[in-house]
């Protein structure tokens, strides 16, 4: 089964409208492909494989476990989710309940998060028109646990500071695609856009023996922090957790690609 090019949860930054300018850019013959900062996992899931070993990481331990259920427990966790509602009770129970074993925690997460308005797990999302939020369809959330289950088959899924698990994986013919939290922005659970450490991941990325595409907000601070590197300005469609205050009526929105190797030849080919 094709996951139909889909994710399993839309994640704050997801990379779900910049998929296509970024899956030419990765280069084919690398032995190994990392995603440090795997969130949703849009670029991941995007192709059936990219690459022989495949590692998604986040350092949000809900996102890890949801991920780990699905690979190693597909049938509980549809057995737990099938009888709940698509309820306003039970998101506001689920978000201040407690929960016993994993397979529980990984349903009331990915509960929690399909049902909130912009998968931020904040406020019950309700719809007008689509049959998105509370009538999302039960049936197609089991066929894509089927399909995620089996692209996670061969993924190793960690949960490391990416520090840790870039210094870990880096070798000549490794892949890194790096989405960290943005220099502005709503920040996550385990890190705000303020408090991430930006300096450290260039000073990482900087000294890798392997390759790395990196997708940033187009800022001051991050074509400083990047200089000399490869740069492609991008625009996207502004998805509504990026449109706050003076710029909510901005439509679009700029990012940068950055790289330490050349991307702008594979940019305008692809
Ligand atoms: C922009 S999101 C990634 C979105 C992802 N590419 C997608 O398509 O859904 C950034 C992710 O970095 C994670 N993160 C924040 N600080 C981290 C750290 N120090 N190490 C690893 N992951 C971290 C956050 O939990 C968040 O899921």
């Amino acid at each position: 089964m094709t996951i139909d090019k889909k994710s399993l949860i839309n994640w704050v930054g997801g990379k779900r409208l910049l998929r296509k300018t970024i899956e030419p850019l990765i280069p084919k013959d690398i032995v190994s492909y990392i995603e440090p900062f795997g969130g949703g996992g849009w670029i991941l899931f995007y192709k059936d494989k990219w690459a022989d070993l495949e590692i998604y990481n986040d350092l949000d331990s809900r996102l890890v476990n949801l991920f780990r259920i699905v690979k190693y427990h597909p049938n509980a966790f549809k057995e737990e989710y099938k009888y709940l509602l698509g309820s306003r009770e039970m998101f506001f129970q689920f978000m201040n309940g407690t929960f016993i074993t994993d397979i529980q925690k990984a349903v009331q997460f990915y509960f929690i998060i399909t049902r909130s308005f912009g998968g931020k797990g904040g406020t019950f999302g309700t719809v007008k028109k689509s049959t998105g939020g509370a009538c999302k369809s039960q049936a197609n959330v089991m066929d894509k646990i089927d399909a995620i289950h089996k692209r996670l088959d061969k993924v190793m899924i960690e949960n490391k500071d990416f520090e840790k698990l870039i210094k870990q994986y880096d070798h000549k013919e490794a892949f890194f695609y790096c989405d960290p939290p943005y220099t502005s922005g709503c920040g996550y659970d385990v890190t705000t856009t303020e408090g991430f450490d930006h300096e450290r991941l260039r000073d990482i990325l900087k000294n890798i023996e392997g390759r790395f595409l990196l997708s940033y907000d187009d800022s001051p601070k991050v074509r400083e922090l990047y200089k000399g590197f490869e740069m492609i300005e991008v625009e996207r469609q502004n998805g509504i957790n990026n449109r706050q205050g003076a710029d909510r009526q901005n439509k679009t929105y700029k990012e940068l690609l950055i790289a330490n190797y050349p991307i702008k030849e594979l940019h305008h080919a692809g």
